[in-house]
Order: C-alpha cells, then sequence, then structure tokens
C-alpha cells in the first residue's frame, strides 16, 4: 500500500460493534486528528500517547452513537475542535461549545496536510467521507463489500445510491477506502477493489440498488 509519505494513517479498533477508529494527520509535526472517537477515550489517548502524536482536532464521519460516544473527553480535557457535517440529522448532533458545523467541500487543516469534507449522505443525511490524496475515510457510507445501512432515522437509501455513483465512484480507481467497521474480509481495499467485489457498487440502476439496500 501507497501512502502519502507525509501522512499518518493511524487504524485500529476498539468496542464491541468491530469499529475502526483512525489517527489521520502530518507526519512531519505528529499532529493528528481523531475520526469518530468512540467506545473508550482512555485507549485512544494512550495509542496516542505511545505513538507520540499530539491530537489536534476530531473529525465525524457521522453522529450516530458508536462513532461520537467517546468525543466528549477530548473536547473538554484538550479543548480541541470537532468537526461534524451542517447536515447531520439534529437527532445525532452532539451538543459541544467546541463542535463546528462544516459544509460540504470543506477543507480542514492539520498540521501543513489539508483534508477535504466530501457529503455523502444516505446512511445518515450528514454522512462525510474524508478525503486526502489517494486515502478515503469512509465512515458507515462504504464497507469492504458493503454500504451502511438507510433504514435508521435520516437515511435514504436514494441518496445512499447518488452518493456511491456521483461521488464515491468518481473517484480515481487507485484510491484506498477505509471504512467504519470491520465488517468485511480485509481492513481496506482500493476502489478499484471494491469495484470488483462490492455488490452495491456493481448495481446498474437505482431500482436494483433500491431492491438490494431495502
Ligand atoms: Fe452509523
Amino acid at each position: 500500500m501507497n501512502l502519502p509519505e507525509n501522512l499518518i494513517l493511524d487504524q485500529f479498533l476498539l468496542g464491541p460493534w468491530g469499529n475502526y477508529m483512525y489517527f489521520i494527520g502530518d507526519a512531519q509535526s505528529r499532529e493528528v486528528a481523531i475520526v469518530d472517537p468512540a467506545w473508550d477515550a482512555e485507549a485512544i489517548s494512550e495509542r496516542a500517547q505511545k505513538n507520540g502524536y499530539k491530537i489536534v482536532s476530531v473529525l465525524l464521519t457521522h453522529g450516530h452513537v458508536d462513532h461520537v460516544n467517546a468525543l466528549m473527553p477530548f473536547l473538554d480535557n484538550l479543548n480541541i475542535p470537532a468537526y461534524i457535517s451542517e447536515k447531520e440529522h439534529p437527532d445525532y448532533m452532539p451538543e459541544h461549545k467546541n463542535l463546528i458545523k462544516v459544509a460540504p467541500d470543506s477543507m480542514i487543516s492539520i498540521g501543513q496536510i489539508s483534508i477535504q469534507c466530501l457529503h455523502t449522505p444516505g446512511h445518515s443525511p450528514g454522512s462525510q467521507c474524508f478525503s486526502y490524496e489517494n486515502v478515503l475515510l469512509t465512515g458507515d457510507t462504504v464497507f469492504i463489500n458493503g454500504c451502511g445501512r438507510c433504514d435508521l432515522t435520516g437515511g435514504d437509501p436514494e441518496a445512499m445510491y447518488h452518493t456511491l455513483n456521483d461521488v464515491i465512484k468518481k473517484l480515481p480507481p487507485s484510491t484506498f477506502i477505509f471504512t467504519g467497521h470491520q465488517y468485511g474480509p480485509k481492513p481496506y481495499d482500493t476502489l478499484a477493489g471494491q469495484m470488483k467485489t462490492n455488490p452495491y457498487l456493481q448495481c446498474e440502476t437505482k431500482e436494483e440498488f433500491l431492491q438490494n439496500r431495502m
């Protein structure tokens, strides 16, 4: 796997639901953001300390409980910002003075690197993927050989169809897909690989997708 040399990308599993968490950041300054802190703030902090990371922010792919339930200790103790899509459903919107609601395509700086927020509704109205060069963090939008469920409050299978076809599939095939849960047979894949094995990326019509997803 060829990741950008200036990038820290550290994937790890936490909690009972197979959530992947990530540190993403600047290899030179070792400044990182935590993506979707959940389940065990202490374990996350210890890992950061062990690896010499300086946590400067939190990126949220969406507001579901299993992606945010360890958010508050970081905001309270480190007084850092957390970025969530402005489009997220009110039911899933954490409340904290450090929460920053971002518009689609916003750029977030971590040290010298700049990460783009791609708005990818479907699993929730404010789901977003984080993009940096050939890396895409997909949250619960894309899984290895799967995609996020669309039947929860604010879920929208038609929006998911458009997200997959108009956002995800438009990315370069060499893009590495890093997901929000360990649901598939491997921890990550390229988009090209997923085009071959992910049934939700292979649907030829919206009707076919809706039938499969729901
Ligand atoms: Fe979710």
